[in-house]
């Protein structure tokens, strides 16, 4: 039972790296089923549970024919008017031969002669499993050797860094190719919202911004981004400048490094769609009057 208990987390063990591994590409976690490879782990689960089965049954097998073996034998012992011994099992007869154990008849021939105030001391030698650690080690060592330094047919740690440093480019690289960057003229952007844009932003937004702006607009830290005015300006133009360049001694940063071009589009669009929204608890109106039109009205406030 605990071999079988051992086996089956260590299939489980096994299914879970290999699945782990394939959700970082492909998100598999986040919708098995849509994987294009969902498939082949379905097939191999099927392949692997029915090898585990097939493998479970044979040793039940075997344990069954052991005891009617054990049964003649121990008929013919009965016949023939001879004790019965019962054969060491193969797993008795592995660990007594990895480990080498000596039996306490057998201490009086491996006893020294040396003799500490009645301290006696038994020469034992290393466990078989021991030494062959060791050779195995040194075998590995030499492989080791060969293989890392001598032919370099392996790539040491700084080769593999470079070699997955080069995969990523190249896969970079043909991201890029197929999904090649939106460029932002920002003295032609036109104000022109679509769903798929707005939802972009507003998941920009929220992963970026809330925490100052708050979930819809209404300010806290930073300006209120609802209502009509603006500390920078209330153009498209303007939105779109200040989250790129930021107004970094009032505690706004700088998004370009964070945000591509396109994104920071995305998010002044959907800033630019909050306006007049009128969320609860807003902050009071800092900056100047602007209000969008063929004749943008711009004016001055009091409440500066
Ligand atoms: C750490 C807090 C903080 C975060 C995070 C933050 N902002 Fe700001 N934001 C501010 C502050 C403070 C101001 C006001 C700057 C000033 O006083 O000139 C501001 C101003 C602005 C303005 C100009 C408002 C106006 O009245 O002209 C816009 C637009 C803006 N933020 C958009 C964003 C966007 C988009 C994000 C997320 C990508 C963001 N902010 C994230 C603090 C923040």
């Amino acid at each position: 039972m605990r071999t079988f208990t051992l086996t089956l987390l260590l299939i489980f063990a096994g299914i879970g790296a290999f699945a782990q591994d394939a959700a970082v590409e492909t998100g598999f976690w986040r919708d098995p089923f849509g994987d294009p490879m969902f498939p082949f782990y379905l097939v191999t689960g099927f392949v692997f549970l029915t090898a585990f089965l097939v493998v479970m049954v044979a040793v039940y097998m075997l344990k069954v024919l052991n005891v009617f073996i054990r049964k003649a034998a121990e008929e013919r012992a009965e016949k023939l008017g001879i004790a019965y011994v019962p054969q060491p099992s193969l797993w008795t007869k592995f660990w007594n031969s990895i480990n080498a154990f000596r039996s306490a008849e057998e201490e009086r021939d491996i006893m020294l002669d040396h003799n500490y105030d009645g301290i006696r001391e038994l020469d034992n030698h290393l466990p078989p499993w021991w030494k062959w650690l060791l050779y195995g080690s040194i075998v590995w060592a030499a492989v080791y050797l060969v293989v890392y330094h001598v032919t370099g047919t392996l790539p040491l740690m700084d080769g593999e860094y470079q070699a997955e440093v080069e995969e990523a480019n190249a896969r970079k690289a043909k991201f890029l190719a197929s999904n090649p960057p939106v460029a932002i003229d920002v003295d032609a952007l036109v104000y022109e919202p679509t769903d798929a844009i707005l939802a972009k932003g507003k998941q920009v937004y929220t992963i970026n911004c809330v925490s100052c702006h708050m979930a819809e607009g209404q300010g806290s830290i930073g300006p209120n981004l609802t209502d009509d005015y603006w500390l920078h300006g209330g153009s498209i133009k303007d939105i779109y400048s200040v989250i790129r360049d930021g107004v970094v001694e009032k505690g706004m940063i700088s998004w370009a490094p964070v945000l591509s071009p396109e994104q920071i589009r995305d998010v002044s669009f959907y800033i630019k769609s909050l306006v007049g929204t009128n969320p609860a608890n807003p902050k009071a109106p800092q900056g100047v009057l602007y209000k969008e039109g063929p004749e943008p009205v711009v004016e001055e406030t009091s409440s500066l």
